[in-house]
Order: C-alpha cells, then sequence, then structure tokens
C-alpha cells in the first residue's frame, strides 16, 4: 500500500471506530471487555444500572461502590469471626485484617469516589489499587493451622478493584 493510502485509511478508521463504538447500545459489554475479568464486571454491573447511570463515568462510579460495599460487608464479617475465633492464632490473622480493612473502608475507598467524582483519576485509581493491595495482605497473613476464612471475598474485592481501575484508565484516556 502507498502510503497515501495507507494515511487516508488511518483517517478512515479513525472516523469510523468512534462511531461503532458509540453505536454499540450495550456500553457494559463494550466496556467490561476491556477489564482483566469480564464476566464479572457485566454480572457486577448488570443488575445496578440503568440508562439514567449508563456512561462510562456512571459506570466506574457504580463500581467503585460497589467494591466499598463489599469491603465494608467483608469488614463486618471479619469482626463477626473475631468474636468466634477458635485459636489465637486465627484470631491474630482475623484482628490483622480487620486493621488492613477499616481505613481501606472508611477512608481509602469513600476518598476514592470522591477523587473519581471531581475527575480525579489518577488518586481515585491509586486508592482502588491500594485497597486491592490491602485484601491480598490479609489473605497473607494466614497460614498453617490458621486457614483463611476469607479467601472469597479477598480474591473477589482484589477482582473488583482490578476492574474499577481498569474502568478508570478508560475515562482517564477520554472515553465517554
Ligand atoms: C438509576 O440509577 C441511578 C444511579 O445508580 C439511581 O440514582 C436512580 O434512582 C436509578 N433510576 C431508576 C429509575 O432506577
Ligand atoms: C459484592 O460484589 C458483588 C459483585 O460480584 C455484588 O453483586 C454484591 O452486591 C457486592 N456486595 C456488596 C455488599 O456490595
Amino acid at each position: 500500500m502507498k502510503a497515501p493510502n495507507f494515511l487516508l485509511l488511518l483517517l478512515l478508521l479513525s472516523v469510523i471506530v468512534p462511531v461503532i463504538i458509540q453505536c454499540d447500545d450495550n456500553l457494559i459489554n463494550q466496556i467490561c471487555r476491556r477489564t482483566p475479568f469480564r464476566d464479572l464486571c457485566i454480572a457486577t454491573l448488570e443488575p445496578n444500572t440503568n440508562s439514567s447511570s449508563s456512561d462510562v463515568k456512571g459506570l466506574a462510579s457504580i463500581m467503585a461502590n460497589i467494591v466499598l460495599g463489599n469491603a465494608s460487608d467483608t469488614l463486618n464479617y471479619i469482626e463477626g469471626l473475631i468474636k468466634q475465633a477458635p485459636d489465637p492464632q486465627q484470631e491474630r490473622a482475623l484482628a490483622n485484617c480487620a486493621e488492613l480493612y477499616i481505613p481501606v473502608v472508611r477512608y481509602e475507598l469513600p476518598q476514592a469516589i470522591d477523587a473519581l467524582s471531581k475527575g480525579h483519576f489518577g488518586f481515585a485509581n491509586y486508592c482502588i489499587a491500594d485497597a486491592g493491595k490491602q485484601a491480598d495482605a490479609c489473605e497473607k497473613g494466614f497460614s498453617g493451622s490458621a486457614k483463611s476464612p476469607l479467601s472469597d471475598r479477598n480474591n473477589l474485592l482484589k477482582s473488583l478493584c482490578g476492574i474499577a481501575v481498569a474502568i478508570i484508565n478508560l475515562l482517564a484516556k477520554g472515553l465517554s
């Protein structure tokens, strides 16, 4: 292909591709395909959206709130488990998790949601990515006889954080 034709093709694509994206009526599929956990992303967003919330920013905000909901729910669950911990090793690991989850639920994720609403995508993502790391740290605190009763929850939170970060990255690139 000669250079001018190639340029023409590029120009054509740059016009057509955004049109295709706009015309696809299922934004959730479009967006979720570009996150690390497509199916979880769709299953999480679909029941929680309606036409008034479906732009990329709306989806990012819904996802961030679901991350907070899950983290908060897990913190309550941890606090319940601490009260009935069978042995000191298990109790220590659970207390460690509570210490990790408390700042995530009280400060980090609410700050991320606030930053997102103000368009501070980098800071929002920093906080959400860190929340995922705390879930990981909680999980790693269990060892030997102290089996983690939180594996599913920690893994889910980590995945949800990964999805939220990916959506916010799309938003930061100017997709709306
Ligand atoms: C649509 O979603 C938004 C945000 O999630 C919510 O505030 C609003 O009440 C919903 N509207 C309907 C009709 O369900
Ligand atoms: C936790 O995340 C799942 C998404 O897989 C969602 O369906 C559920 O409602 C969330 N739980 C809370 C308490 O937010």
